[in-house]
């Protein structure tokens, strides 16, 4: 079974051809960090305008790159929330009009259900139950996956998702949109433990990160940010550690014998070691996505339209798109 991924629910446009839930035959995603960066962070009214203007050439190469042609595809699956609504109107649509003109299979596909089906693809027989990290930009959220497609939530963040606190971090410090791979990079120079950054004690496995982002304004009025690299590795061990004690938490409370790690977040470098030498320790698996799986793009959405296209789901034409919506197994 071939299936068309489309992703486009905030800034990165992507396409992917994905055979059988296992072979990437191609993966396309155009960033439009360029387009954010002197903003500080993504106007939606400009990401729908430069998805429609990106997204013709994204599916081009996505098709090209994968060697087959549209004919060949059994169905097309594409995010329809949680994100910018403007933005996913276009990939949407786009998937929809696909589908429709080669009478294709049409199904849409929950964006974080993308995320937590990353990891399949370098884990296809990974044990469930496991305890799912989800870790991006708009979310942070612990699930029990009691098995693939059927989610349970645990906790999630009360204020602002870890992506937040790593692109608002950068922000206080003057670095670059977006920040978590700007902090990543100038931490694996720093010292984490320069300066003890408060880490958050919320009841059971929920997260808070705005209190550490207030921290951190506080220090720079103070202090400057003379010594750039040591911040940026004591900010960053913060939200590495309540990340992963949580998660943690969670596994041992739950009796998993594996943990899933997924969203732009778990592509740093700090949480990626943190996570290994702690799943080693006790003898847990752990499945993070490589770090292009892990930031948006659509191989994700393709794996997780087609569990459900092979079950026999499929969307609506009339399916639109939601701004936010729970994750229902
Ligand atoms: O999953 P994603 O691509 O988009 C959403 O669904 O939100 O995640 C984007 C987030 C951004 O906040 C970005 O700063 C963060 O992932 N990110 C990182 C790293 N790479 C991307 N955060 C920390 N360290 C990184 N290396
Ligand atoms: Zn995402």
């Amino acid at each position: 079974m071939i299936i068309l991924g489309i992703e486009s629910s905030c800034d990165e446009t992507a396409a992917a051809i994905v055979q059988n839930g296992n072979k990437v035959l191609s993966s396309v995603v155009q960033s439009q960090d360029l387009v954010h960066e002197k903003y500080g962070g993504i106007v939606p009214e400009l990401a729908s305008r430069n998805h429609i203007g990106n997204i013709f050439s994204v599916l081009n190469r996505a098709i090209s790159d994968s060697n087959i042609s549209l004919a060949d595809i059994d169905g097309v699956a594409a995010t329809y929330g949680p994100g910018l609504i403007g933005s996913l109107l276009v990939g949407l649509t786009m998937a929809k009009a696909v589908a429709f003109s080669a009478n294709k299979k049409f199904i849409g596909v929950h964006h974080i259900e993308g995320h937590l089906h990353a990891s399949h693809l370098q884990f296809p027989n990974g044990q469930f139950p496991s305890i799912g990290l989800v870790v991006s930009g708009g979310h942070t959220t612990l699930y029990k996956l009691k098995q693939r497609g059927c989610y349970e939530i645990l906790g999630q963040t009360k204020d602002d998702a870890a992506g937040e606190a790593f692109d608002k971090g950068a922000k206080t410090l003057g670095l670059k949109f977006p920040g978590g791979p700007e902090i990543d990079r100038l931490a694996q120079k720093g010292d984490p433990s320069f300066h003890a950054f408060p880490r958050s004690q919320m009841p059971k496995f929920d997260f808070s990160f705005s209190g550490l982002k207030t921290s951190l304004a506080i220090y720079k009025k103070k202090y400057g940010t003379r010594h750039l690299e040591n911040i940026c590795a004591s900010y960053q061990s913060a939200i590495v550690d309540m990340l992963v004690d949580k998660t943690l938490n969670a596994a041992q409370a739950h009796k998993v014998k594996s943990i899933t790690v997924c969203g732009g977040v778990a592509r740093n470098s700090a949480l990626r070691k943190r996570f290994k030498t702690e799943c080693e320790i006790r003898k847990l698996e752990l499945y993070i996505p490589e770090a292009e799986f892990c930031t948006d793009n659509a191989v994700m959405i393709a794996l997780a339209g087609y569990e459900k296209l092979k079950s026999g789901l499929s969307s609506p034409w009339s399916l639109a798109p939601k701004a936010y919506i729970p994750l229902l197994n």
